[in-house]
């Protein structure tokens, strides 16, 4: 049976302000683990990204057909091609704002203050409206004006990604080509998962527990931190020190994670958590994510 004569029909658009839940997250968005390095978190971060006005091309039709032969200056459109220039227009704001900071502190600031909840106070949701995790949203949704002031950043420069390179056993010649002349890896063999990244990942977590080291740079006045751990479920994880105290801005200070499992069942399958550094006004989060060997 062929329909001969379809019919639709298009309603007057309206503007529907304070929809309720937001954000969430597109059923196409991307999700982790990382297939590449499991001990790096993936997807770091999103933003808007579903049905974005912006303007458009004239070199073709909104809809890409040969056929199509309109040309319209504004088009709405859905994908990471979306939310990629809200973050990259937001990295500009933050360079401007703060030149002296290298890429990876204005990844952190994003990272640290994007927000796991959505405008209802509740867990953002996937696109079947169940509590979505750090494998859907990375640290969350970005929250600009609050990235512009995250009062301390993990920082990273070129010789920390030499460092997991060699991590990865990466070997001298390729190293080189890397670095532009030999590089030399520390004696002590850097760990993966010690990449000074605003997320933290432990995979294949024994008995024997683990331990990972971060440090962290303060970007706002002289102020002292306290570390508060949002558990995941069946392990235990402590942080050392758990005050730190920072005297002036562009001080750093290195603190270790330590993971120990008390019912590695409950591990099995990845158990989120995060852990926050905060001074009472600022609140500096990284997404925890650990898993027991298998
Ligand atoms: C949302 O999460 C639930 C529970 O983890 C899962 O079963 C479902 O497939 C997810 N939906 C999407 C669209 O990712
Ligand atoms: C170094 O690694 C590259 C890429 O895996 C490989 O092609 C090359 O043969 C290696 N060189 C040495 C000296 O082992
Ligand atoms: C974790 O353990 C599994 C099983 O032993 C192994 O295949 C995998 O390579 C390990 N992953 C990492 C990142 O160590």
């Amino acid at each position: 049976f062929l329909e001969r004569s379809p019919e639709g029909y298009l309603e007057k658009p309206e503007t529907i302000l304070e929809t309720k839940p937001a954000p969430y997250m597109a059923a196409f968005s991307s999700q982790g683990p990382n297939p590449v390095n499991p001990e790096i978190l993936k997807p770091d971060i999103t933003a808007p990204g579903v049905s974005v006005i912006a303007a458009f091309t004239r070199a073709m039709a909104p809809t890409e057909l040969a056929f199509d032969e309109r040309r319209v200056a504004f088009t709405s459109m859905s994908g990471t091609s979306m939310s990629c220039p809200h973050v990259s227009g937001l990295v500009g704001l933050l360079k401007a704002l703060h030149p002296d900071w290298s890429p990876s502190a204005i990844k952190s600031a994003m990272m640290t203050t994007a927000i796991d909840v959505d405008n209802k106070g509740e867990s953002i949701l996937n696109a079947s409206l169940a509590p979505a995790g750090p494998f859907a949203y990375g640290a969350g949704h970005v929250w600009p004006s609050r990235s512009m002031n995250p009062g301390l950043v993990y920082d990273l420069g070129p010789d920390h990604y030499l460092d997991f390179l060699c991590a990865l056993k990466y070997n001298a010649t390729v190293l080189s080509m890397f670095n532009g002349e030999p590089y030399k890896c520390p004696e002590k063999a850097p760990k993966i998962e010690d990449l000074n990244y605003p997320s933290i990942t432990v995979v294949n977590l024994t008995a024997s527990g683990a331990m990972v080291k971060r440090t962290v740079k303060n970007v706002g006045s002289p102020c002292k931190y306290k570390a508060m751990v949002r558990q995941p479920a069946g392990v235990h994880v402590t942080v050392s020190p758990d005050v730190m105290e920072f005297g002036k801005k562009g001080e750093e200070k290195t603190f270790e994670v330590k993971f120990e499992t008390k019912n590695a069942k409950l591990a099995k399958n990845y158990a989120f958590g995060a852990l926050i550094w905060s001074n009472g006004v600022q609140f500096v989060k990284s997404p925890i994510v650990v898993k027991t060997a298998a």
